[in-house]
């Protein structure tokens, strides 16, 4: 039998993409762009119709900016297709997943896919914080199987973490480094540990400062302020919460600590409740600050 590591890297030509919302559309729009044929599926046609939404006003905005002309903007447009049906994308290369950040659902996914996609496909998934090597184990392709990990906004941000489970194959690190290069973007590789670089990194500094905040070190702005111009950071930790949703945010928090029991890794009792409390930041208008429907900040929630 061949090693398959001696096999040559697939080259790919068409991807599909499993959920279509905040970091599905930004992936989907980003593999288009670089002329791959996209499928998107959502579940229902209301959620492939917002994510549509989405892909158009980033578009609309990357054309304003005279970073792409009008012409390419609708090739890449017409290169998206969106379905309800997992069947769609039995035909495709690659398999992108973008769904809800729980691990059942994700492995009862990639088992689905498993028996849907012929042996060649290789799956990805783009979670931020669950193990890799989980997913794989539930398809009968774990060499096959990696995290591609992308970061918000998803057209913008130019890294993507190509993350190697145990099982992952060199040749399938190889296509995935290809990839991430046709995209216009840096890949770098990693280990299937907990947060991969950037949020093992990111969520403690994060947490930091929400505890900053409990002790009364300073205010949300304040705080935010001294990083932007201290750091020159684009954005402070509590915009950057908001931004990347609170929700999120307290649930790698929780992975990590299950995973490192380090105290700098337990979510702060104030993340908790703003979760309970619905305040998940600019998607739902509400974080540690307030925002219009246009997603534009007003004010400081002045939580405390
Ligand atoms: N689509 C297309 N273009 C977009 C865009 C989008 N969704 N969002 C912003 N842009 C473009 C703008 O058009 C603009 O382009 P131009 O410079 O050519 O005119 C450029 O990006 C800058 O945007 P703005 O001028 O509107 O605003 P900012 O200068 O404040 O930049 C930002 C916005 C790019 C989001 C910047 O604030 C930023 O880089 N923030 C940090 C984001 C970050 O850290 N992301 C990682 C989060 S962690 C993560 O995702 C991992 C996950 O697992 C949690």
């Amino acid at each position: 039998m061949r090693n398959d590591d001696e096999r040559a890297p697939l080259s790919i030509r068409s991807v599909g993409v499993v959920g279509f919302g905040l970091m599905g559309s930004g992936i989907a729009q980003v593999c288009a762009q670089a002329g791959y044929r996209t499928i998107v599926r959502e579940v229902a046609q209301p959620l492939i119709d917002r994510g549509f939404g989405r892909v158009d006003s980033s578009l609309a905005r990357i054309v304003k900016a005279g970073r792409m002309s009008e012409d390419d903007a609708k090739a890449a447009r017409a290169r998206m297709h969106g379905t309800t049906e997992l069947a769609d994308l039995k035909d495709v290369d690659l398999v992108i997943e973008a769904i809800v950040e729980e691990i059942e659902p994700k492995k009862a996914l990639f088992a689905e896919l498993d028996r849907l996609c012929p042996e060649r496909t290789i799956f990805a998934s783009n979670t931020s914080s669950l193990t890799i090597v989980e997913m794989a184990a539930a398809t009968k392709r774990p060499d096959r199987f990696a995290g591609l990990h992308f970061f918000n906004p998803a057209p913008v941000m130019p890294l993507v973490e190509i993350v190697r489970a145990i099982t992952t194959s060199d040749a399938t690190i190889a296509t995935l480094r290809e990839l991430v290069a046709s995209l216009g973007k840096t890949g770098v590789v990693c280990q299937d540990t907990p947060g991969f670089i950037v949020n093992r990194l990111m969520v403690p500094y994060l947490l930091g400062a929400i505890r900053a905040l409990e002790q009364g070190v300073a205010t949300v702005e304040e705080i935010d302020t001294a990083v932007k111009l201290g750091l020159r950071h684009p954005m402070g930790p509590f915009e950057l919460l908001d931004y990347t949703g609170l929700d999120i945010n307290l649930h790698v928090a929780n992975v990590f600590f299950d995973e490192f029991k380090d105290p700098s890794m337990a979510p702060p009792p104030l993340l908790k409740r703003m979760v309970l409390a619905g305040r998940l930041g600019t998607k739902t208008g509400k974080g540690f600050y307030e925002y219009d429907e246009k997603g534009q900040k007003k004010s400081s929630t002045g939580t405390r």
